[in-house]
C-alpha cells in the first residue's frame, strides 16, 4: 500500500501523485489531454507504439512514441475541477506542454460539423480558474503550441478555424441549453448568440482551465477540438471530426518537438520566423 507524505502534499516519497497515480519520469514533457478516458487509447492507436501506464479515478494515461517523438495522453474528465487536478499533478511529474484534444459546439454557422477549432484563447466561464486568479487574468494559448496546431492542420489538409473559444463548467445551462424542465436563468439565456456576436468560435469545457494554469505556472498549452455540434444550425453528431482533431494534436507534438530542438541547438529562447528560416536554409 502506498504511503502518502501528508495532507498538504498528497504524494508518496517517490512522488507518486494521489489522483493520477503517476510519478516523476513516468511521462515525457508533451501530454495530450482529452476529456474522455475512452479517447486515450484511440489517440494512442495513431502512435508508432503506446501502452497504458495508469488508470485511477477516471485519469487514464498512455505513453508512447509518435513518429519517433515521446509523448503521453491522459484524460482530464469533464470540466474545470478534474482538469485542474490533472494539470497540477502532471506538472509535478514533469510534463510542461499540454494540448487539449476535445469536442466542441460551434457558435458560428460557417464552422461545419467535423471541422476542427484551434483556440487562441478562452473566455473563462469555468469556476476553478477563478479560484486560482482574478477573472481579468487572460486564458491564452501558447503561441508556439498554437502555431504547431495550425501547421499540423495545414500539413494534414484538415478543415480548421482559429479563434477565441468559450469554456464553461456547464454543458447545459451554462451553454444556453435549457436545464431539466426548461430551467434557464437570464444570465445564460441566449449566451450562444451573445458569444457568436463577439466572434467567439465555440463552446467547450476545459480549455480555459488548462490555459490559465499553464500560464500561471510557466508551462505551455494549446487546444484543438472537433465540432460535433453547431448551435446556429442546431446539428449534432457525436463522432464528427474526432479522428481529425486527434491527428492534428499528434502531428502538432511532432512539429513542436522539432521546433524545440531547433531552439535548443540555436540557443534562442523564442520561436520566430528568422529561427524557422534558418532551418529552411540548411
Ligand atoms: N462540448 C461542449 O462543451 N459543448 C457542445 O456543444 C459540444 C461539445
Amino acid at each position: 500500500m502506498s504511503v502518502f507524505k501528508s495532507a498538504l502534499t498528497p504524494e508518496t516519497a517517490e512522488g507518486l501523485q494521489y489522483h493520477i497515480h503517476l510519478k516523476p519520469g513516468d511521462v515525457p514533457r508533451y501530454v495530450l489531454l482529452p476529456g474522455d478516458p475512452g479517447r486515450v487509447p484511440l489517440i494512442a492507436s495513431y502512435w508508432d507504439e503506446g501502452r497504458k501506464i495508469s488508470e485511477h479515478r477516471g485519469y487514464v494515461c498512455y505513453v508512447g512514441k509518435y513518429r519517433g517523438v515521446g509523448l503521453a495522453a491522459m484524460s482530464t474528465g469533464i470540466g474545470g475541477p478534474s482538469t485542474a487536478i490533472a494539470v497540477e499533478e502532471l506538472l509535478r511529474v514533469g510534463a510542461d506542454t499540454f494540448i487539449r484534444v476535445g469536442t466542441t459546439g460551434a457558435l458560428q454557422e460557417y464552422v461545419r460539423l467535423g471541422d476542427v477549432v484551434i483556440s487562441t484563447a478562452a473566455v473563462r466561464f469555468d469556476g476553478v480558474s477563478r479560484i486560482y486568479v482574478d477573472p481579468e487574468y487572460p486564458a491564452v494559448a501558447s503561441y508556439d503550441v498554437l502555431l504547431a496546431l495550425i501547421e499540423a492542420a495545414e500539413i494534414l489538409g484538415v478543415r480548421y478555424h482559429v479563434g477565441i473559444t468559450a469554456s464553461s463548467d456547464s454543458f447545459y445551462v451554462g451553454q444556453g441549453r435549457p436545464g431539466f424542465k426548461g430551467y434557464l436563468p437570464d444570465r445564460w439565456r441566449g449566451i450562444e448568440v451573445k458569444l457568436k456576436e463577439l466572434n467567439v468560435l465555440n463552446f467547450e469545457m476545459e480549455a480555459s482551465t488548462i490555459f490559465t494554469l499553464a500560464n500561471i505556472y510557466g508551462a505551455r498549452a494549446g487546444a484543438v477540438c472537433a465540432a460535433i455540434a453547431n448551435r446556429v444550425t442546431n446539428e449534432f453528431d457525436p463522432h464528427a471530426g474526432i479522428t481529425e482533431a486527434i491527428k492534428v494534436a499528434n502531428e502538432a507534438v511532432r512539429i513542436l518537438y522539432e521546433w524545440d530542438e531547433l531552439l535548443r541547438s540555436s540557443g534562442k529562447r523564442y520561436l520566430s520566423f528568422s529561427v524557422l528560416r534558418s532551418v529552411l536554409r540548411r
